[in-house]
């Protein structure tokens, strides 16, 4: 190749893709804002009191933070609402072994905290952080799963329990649940766990059908 050509093709070549860059840059930027919905001023008051507690000193959110503990980004996809308020004004109450500090948090923070914890939480993140891969996790990786299993996973049972080892440490572990409780107690107890355990923190599910319910306590007398 002659000076002349390897010169060409260096200042073409750059201005080529600095063209592309200047396109894709354009692209983005006009992506950017359809990817989270608009920011509320409770969003903005909860993240005054996400500052005011430095909860960034523990916890990641989108990426930012430390690592000490759980990542926040989909936490309002995670775990219920109602646990989450009670989580945050008082730890101890909803898991006896958090090792999270009871803050003074108050009701009004915990709301705004949730409210912009939820903003997070749907802001489009390409799929970030990725969900544990579930059908490892019931012990039944590349064979059909049963209609209890297919229910443990689409109502987010493991957000909050352990079963082979993945899940959430909420709850207790299940791995060996069925040969800890019998099928009445598990029944009436996902009909309305606080009849079951007072001061239960586990969502009720007597929303589901008598059937499903029936299946969902198969699964777990089956895990010995
Ligand atoms: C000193 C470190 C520390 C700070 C500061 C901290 N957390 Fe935590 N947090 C934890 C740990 C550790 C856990 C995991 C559960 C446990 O062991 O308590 C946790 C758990 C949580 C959970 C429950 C997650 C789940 O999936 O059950 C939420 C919600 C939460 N933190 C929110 C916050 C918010 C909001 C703040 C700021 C007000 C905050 N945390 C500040 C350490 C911290
Ligand atoms: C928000 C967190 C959360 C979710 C979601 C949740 N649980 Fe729980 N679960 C708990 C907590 C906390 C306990 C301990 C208190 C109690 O027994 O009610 C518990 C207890 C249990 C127990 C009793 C275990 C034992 O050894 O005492 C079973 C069984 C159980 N959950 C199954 C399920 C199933 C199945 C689902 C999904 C349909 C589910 N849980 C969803 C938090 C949760």
């Amino acid at each position: 190749m002659s000076n002349k050509a390897a010169r060409n093709l260096f200042i073409f070549g750059s201005l080529f893709f600095f063209v592309i860059l200047v396109i894709l840059t354009f692209d983005t930027l006009a992506k950017l804002p359809k990817r989270a919905p608009e920011i509320t001023e409770e969003v903005n008051a909860g993240k005054m009191v996400w500052h005011k507690y430095d909860c960034i000193g523990c916890h990641t959110i989108l990426g930012n933070g430390s690592y000490f503990a759980p990542d926040m980004t989909k936490v309002t996809e995670r775990k219920p609402k109602e646990y989450l308020k009670q989580f945050l004004m008082d730890p101890k109450s909803v898991n006896p072994k958090a090792s999270m500090p009871k803050f003074g948090i108050t009701s009004e923070e915990a709301e705004k905290l949730i409210a912009f914890l939820d903003w997070i939480s749907k802001v489009d993140t390409n799929g970030w952080p990725p969900k544990p891969i579930l059908a490892t996790a019931a012990g039944v990786a590349g064979r059909e799963l049963t209609s209890g299993q297919r229910l443990y996973q689409s109502l987010g049972c493991s957000n909050c329990h352990m079963i082979n080892g993945i899940g959430g440490t909420t709850g207790p572990d299940l791995t060996h649940v069925g040969s800890k409780k019998d099928r009445v107690w598990l029944f009436g107890h996902f009909k309305d766990p606080k009849a079951y355990v007072p001061n239960s923190v586990m969502p009720g599910f007597g929303h589901l059908s008598e059937q499903e319910l029936n299946d969902l306590t198969d699964y777990m007398i089956a895990l010995k």
